[in-house]
């Protein structure tokens, strides 16, 4: 397959091989505060600013990050779970959806239903990493006994637990010009747990979203509804409610370079047919976006659409993008299937243009950065990271604070009944 090293040439943008994984796992397991994971390039500056004994600050500039490519292990399903209509978390796939090809000249109209039947999550109820501590929890004896055999420190064997969609949000961080971001960090039983706090600016734009906005980010779920059967042989069903508490999402395990990751992130649907690949290659992510008119608007698609498209996909190494481009009335004019490992060659001619290395290699920094910073493995201890467009990443500590994010049913659900070494 050739996201799994085929040859590519520089900026490499592909998942490593296990081969080859083994063959660079020689990374210090405790990275220390002035060393990148990759060497830079001579006359580079250091990426954390720092003293002495303390790193303080990460640099965001993308020119630090361009380096070779980091070793990216391709991610591995170690589970899913799915959320109901009514939010309500099961340990299983129920809400896995079958993807139906459209037709090549479709008939979506994504206002249908809008008014009457849709039924939104609320937004304002934060989940934090719940769900994902609720299937770590389910999922204990299975996790911890394939770390048994391993003499690795994290009782969980990995070292950083979030959500895929905190991990787009770090990616994009060098090229993102408009919005910051709140990370909160905790380390616990040697795992460090990120969950993302709403800035200021972000919940003023929450509440003050316009009708249109409204009614356009309705449309995103539409498009799923007309692709997507319940059944692996039914049909979509546009005359259903769209109900967005309704989730299935896979648990991925990957390495980059030396942090262990386990993340979960939603899926729109699969690939049912009898020759599909196992998850996550089977995956396949939806998306709309306005339709392309102009060469301006087919580079600002470029730049800004696929990094984000190419960010979210990549991570959890869901292979294609089935999208829907719609005039401004909301009617699908064309689809076109995008498979991530080509999205690097259609940006290639794009002056300046982001790039996957940048994305990664600032990721990888920032997670050394944090495992420099946070020391105190304690529940009731949070490092909060913050960036702002244009600014360094810095942080605040907060014990016993509002900031706290591992409920008491996770703390003590890890450490009541720990895993006999017999
Ligand atoms: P589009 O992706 O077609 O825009 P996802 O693509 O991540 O599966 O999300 C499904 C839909 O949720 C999006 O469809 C969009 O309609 C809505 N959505 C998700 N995040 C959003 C955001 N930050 N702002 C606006 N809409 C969002
Ligand atoms: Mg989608």
């Amino acid at each position: 397959m050739d996201q799994h090293g085929r040859k590519v040439n520089p900026p490499r943008s592909s998942y490593q091989n296990p081969k080859r994984i083994k063959d660079n796992d020689t990374f210090s397991a405790n990275p220390k505060c002035f060393r990148p994971s990759h060497s830079p390039q001579e006359g580079d500056p250091a990426p954390f600013s720092s003293s002495a004994s303390s790193c303080r600050a990460l640099s965001t500039r993308r020119q630090l990050y361009e380096k070779p490519f980091p070793v990216y292990k391709q991610p591995v399903e170690v589970g899913s779970f799915s959320l109901d209509s009514e939010r309500r978390f099961f340990n299983d796939a129920r809400q896995i959806r079958y993807f139906v090809e459209p037709h090549p000249k479709p008939d979506f109209d994504l206002r249908d239903g809008y008014k009457d039947r849709f039924v939104k999550r609320d937004e304002g109820v934060k989940e934090k990493l719940d769900h994902i501590l609720r299937w770590i929890l389910a999922n204990k004896s299975k996790l911890e006994s394939s770390v048994a055999a391993a003499s690795s420190s994290p009782a969980l064997g990995v070292d950083v637990v979030t959500w895929r969609g905190h991990l787009t949000k770090l990616l994009t961080t060098p090229y993102e010009t408009h919005e910051g971001w709140l990370l909160a960090a905790t380390l616990f039983r040697g795992t460090l747990y990120l969950s993302e706090v709403e800035t200021e600016a972000s919940r003023r734009d929450r509440e003050n979203r316009t009708e249109r906005h409204k009614e356009m980010m309705y449309w995103g779920y539409k498009f799923e509804q007309y692709l997507c059967a319940d059944d692996i042989k039914g049909s979509p069903d546009p005359g259903g409610v769209v109900n967005t508490n309704e989730a299935f999402c896979t648990v991925v395990q990957t390495k980059l370079a030396d942090h262990k990751l386990l993340f979960s992130g939603e899926v729109d649907c699969r690939d049912g047919g009898p020759k599909s690949p196992a998850a996550p290659a089977c995956y396949i992510e939806l998306k709309t976006s306005a339709e392309i008119c102009t060469t301006k608007q087919r580079s600002n698609f470029h730049r800004f659409k696929l990094l984000k498209w190419w960010a979210q996909s990549f991570l959890p190494g869901v292979p294609r993008i089935v999208a829907g481009f719609r005039d401004p009335d909301g009617l699908v004019v064309a689809t076109e299937t995008i498979h991530i490992s080509q999205i690097s060659h259609l940006i290639k001619n794009e002056y300046n243009c982001w790039k996957p290395t940048v994305c990664m290699n600032f990721c990888c920094e920032f997670l050394s950065f944090v495992r420099t910073v946070v020391k105190e493995d304690s529940p009731r201890v949070v490092h909060l990271f913050s960036w702002d467009p244009h600014q360094d990443v810095t942080y605040t500590v907060h014990r016993d604070s509002i900031y706290c994010f591992l409920p008491p049913w996770y703390v003590e659900g890890m450490t009541s009944s720990i895993t006999s070494p017999h």
